[in-house]
């Protein structure tokens, strides 16, 4: 079975959570798309949901698909966020930002009372930090911030090459609110809570990609079909 065929089939899987009325926050990256995709479907075929989107990627696909939006600041909170990742462990902490929405995702994760990550099952991983962090800075004074998130690294004991994320032309990679990506080649993270706190306590740093106690529930795919992770 393809990744895109598993990524559907997550996709699908976190559909059967959503309920008549709710307000959602939909993710960004090439499996969030599969939801909305079929949560489109739904709603032409009558289900009524509101929903924030986490990019404006997301936010284009959502208006192709009928789905009818709204913002934070017009509702107060969200019933559930239906994500992906690019990694997930166990006590279901992810890394994020792959796809560079990692900022306007976490807003919304935080602003739900659930979060719902969907991926393929190779996402699922022993340690966080295999796949290079993200981590969303002010252009201003990049060479400061870059020294500062490795020296941020150094101290939780972690080690690896900071890179600035190039987008189209080469040039710096910008994300919807306009800051730059620095990723992070760390192998592996063994306190994801401190590291988190250590990067968004610099001020350049807008946001890292750790999320850290916002899932609720995993829905993995895999040959076998679909395994659920739930937060205890
Ligand atoms: C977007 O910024 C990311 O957080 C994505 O959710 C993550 O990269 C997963 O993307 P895929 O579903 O495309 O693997």
């Amino acid at each position: 079975m393809s990744s895109h065929d598993l990524k559907r089939q997550a996709a699908a899987a976190a559909l059967e959570h959503v309920r008549d009325g709710m307000k959602l926050g939909l993710g960004t990256g090439s499996t969030a798309k599969h939801f909305v995709e079929l949560l489109g479907e739904r709603v032409r075929g009558g289900l009524k949901v509101i929903a924030v989107p986490t990019s404006e990627a997301t936010r284009a696909d959502a208006q192709a698909n009928g789905i009818a939006l709204t913002t934070l600041d017009e509702v107060d909170r969200l019933d559930l966020t239906v994500d992906g990742a690019d990694e997930i462990n166990a006590a279901l902490d992810l890394v994020k930002g792959g796809g560079g929405a990692l900022l306007r995702e976490k807003i919304v994760a935080a602003a739900s009372d659930r979060m719902i990550v969907i991926a393929d099952e190779s996402k699922l991983v022993a340690n966080l930090g295999r796949f290079p962090l993200p981590i969303e800075v002010i252009p201003f004074g990049l060479a400061a911030t870059r020294r500062a998130v490795e020296e941020a690294c150094a101290e939780c004991g972690v080690f690896g090459s900071i890179s600035l994320r190039k987008g189209s032309g080469g040039h710096a990679f910008v994300t919807d609110g306009g800051h730059w990506i620095l990723d992070a080649h760390l192998g592996r993270i063994p306190d994801a809570p401190g590291l988190a706190d250590s990067l968004n306590a610099i001020p350049g740093v807008v946001e890292n990609g750790l999320f850290i106690g916002l899932a609720s529930m995993a829905v993995l795919a895999g040959p076998d079909g679909i395994r659920i992770i739930e937060r205890p």
